[in-house]
């Protein structure tokens, strides 16, 4: 309630005070801090409300029939030179048409403007538009800090061969400091084409990566809030090597079988707080993934869609390092999986000091599952003694029905068994008439409060 009411406004207002935000996680019996976000100084001059300084007056400021282009931005570098305020920029300033051609030359232009406003500045992306673009990359370092407020739509445009320099990305932020991207506007990946071929859906086609729609990678205080993002190429939304974000009030919808579409995928980032979201694709409602730490989801609906997982980690014998999560209110609808953590045979690395408290399971197949034998290809994982180890989880408060006759599910690994796993007041029922039981191998588990069902064995 106190980061909510409190704590978030506060944030707007105050960014300099961002770090105690993190506050109420001293209380945390794992310890977990977040409280290294005070090693990144932001600037003091930075204000988040500004007045708006609009460009009104400049009738002429725009022509879209003139071929010098240079005019206008002269125009506006004098106006960032001289503003003292965060300067207002909108994309169809830029030129943006928002016809239903390519709009991304001008929202590179209009970014590389605010980008190097000194001041500060917030480039608008109107409402009632629809905005088309190619793969684009808005990178920093930024002279100061830039809000991006996207009102209307951005679409991907669907043609294939426009993803030919990187098909990893779409909109890609990269390296920016203080960034704000927010407004009730919508993304739109068009991932239709993209999941015909994906080899999820025909057997036949090779594997290959398709765009993450949007990706934040190596951002330092970050805020995503209010958009709208869906139907990802591939991927809805990515934190990678971020540090100290909050990402709230975002809506991400995407049908329930497309393929790999999970919702917020969040990788290598550090102090992030996910609050108040709703998921609904086919893939991962939430994943997070080796180097993230200190990793807070509150308030997330899911469904349909994969659940909310940890990993995987560990593929191809590889070291995973996730510490400090806690997945708190959730609400999970026919997910293929509640609360998952999934690790490769052969890896190494830690998952370790996690929580899931007070999560509301509708039917979902694997409420509550630890896969230590996690294989996701076409031919069988053949068997390997090396593991993540899963060490320090707390599954608390948390009820409802299971779609399958396992509605939990520890299945550990012999070489590394899963150690310090508390369950306290679980109550899962079968959704059918069915019995639902718990099935647990090589785990040390504790047991709090009442706790149903437990292990046969
Ligand atoms: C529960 O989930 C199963 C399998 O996902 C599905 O077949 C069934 O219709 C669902 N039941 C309800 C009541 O939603």
């Amino acid at each position: 309630m106190f980061l909510k009411t409190h704590c978030l406004p506060l944030f707007i207002t105050l960014i300099s005070l961002f770090s105690s935000c993190f506050c109420i996680y001293r209380e945390d019996p794992f310890h977990i801090g977040f409280r290294q976000g005070h090693a990144y100084h932001r600037p003091r001059t930075y204000h988040p409300y500004f007045g708006t300084f609009g460009f009104s007056n400049q009738r002429n400021y725009y022509n879209p029939n003139s071929a010098n282009l240079f005019n206008y931005n002269n125009e506006i570098w004098s106006r960032l030179d001289t503003a003292r305020a965060p300067v207002t920029l909108k994309v169809d300033d830029f030129g943006a048409l928002a016809n239903g051609r390519d709009d991304s030359e001008a929202f590179k232009k209009a970014w590389k403007y605010a980008c190097s406003s000194s001041q500060g500045a917030i480039l608008v992306v109107p409402q009632n538009k629809i905005y088309r673009l190619k793969p684009i990359d808005f990178s920093g370092p930024c002279k100061s800090a830039l809000v991006l407020k996207i009102y209307g739509t951005i679409e991907a445009t669907v043609d294939h061969s426009d993803y030919k320099k990187n098909r990893r990305q779409w909109l890609y932020f990269d390296n920016v400091q203080n960034l704000r991207v927010e407004g009730e506007g919508v993304i739109n990946g068009n991932g239709r084409t993209w999941w015909q071929k994906s080899c999820k859906i025909n057997k036949a086609l090779p594997c290959q990566e398709a765009p993450t729609a949007v990706t934040f990678n190596e951002c330092i205080n970050l805020r995503v809030a209010g958009l709208q993002i869906k139907n990802a190429q591939q991927m809805h939304l990515t934190f990678q090597k971020c540090v100290n974000v909050q990402a709230f009030n975002l809506y991400v919808t995407a049908p329930g079988n497309s393929p790999n579409t999970d919702g917020i995928h969040v990788t290598e980032t550090q102090n992030i707080n996910i609050n108040n979201c709703v998921i609904s694709t086919g893939d991962d409602c939430i994943s997070i993934v080796s180097g993230s730490k200190n990793v807070r989801a509150t308030g997330i609906t899911c469904g349909p869609g994969h659940g909310i997982s940890i990993g995987s980690l560990g593929a191809r014998n590889s070291a995973a390092y996730v510490s400090n999560v806690i997945v708190n209110k959730a609400t999970l609808s026919g997910t293929a999986n509640g609360v998952r953590i999934k690790t490769w045979q052969g890896g190494s690395g830690y998952a370790k000091n996690i929580k899931f408290q007070n999560i509301v399971m509708h039917n979902v197949s694997n409420p509550i599952i630890i896969d230590q034998n996690y294989c996701d290809r076409q031919k069988p994982c053949s068997k390997q003694v090396s593991a993540v180890q899963v060490s320090n989880v707390l599954y608390q408060n948390i009820r409802g029905t299971s779609a399958s006759n396992v509605a939990m599910k520890f299945d550990c690994s012999r070489s590394f068994p899963c150690q310090g796993i508390f369950l306290q007041d679980v109550a899962l029922r079968p959704q059918e008439e069915d019995i639902a039981e718990a099935s647990c191998s090589n785990v040390r588990l504790s047991y709090i409060g009442n706790v149903s069902p437990p292990c046969s064995s």
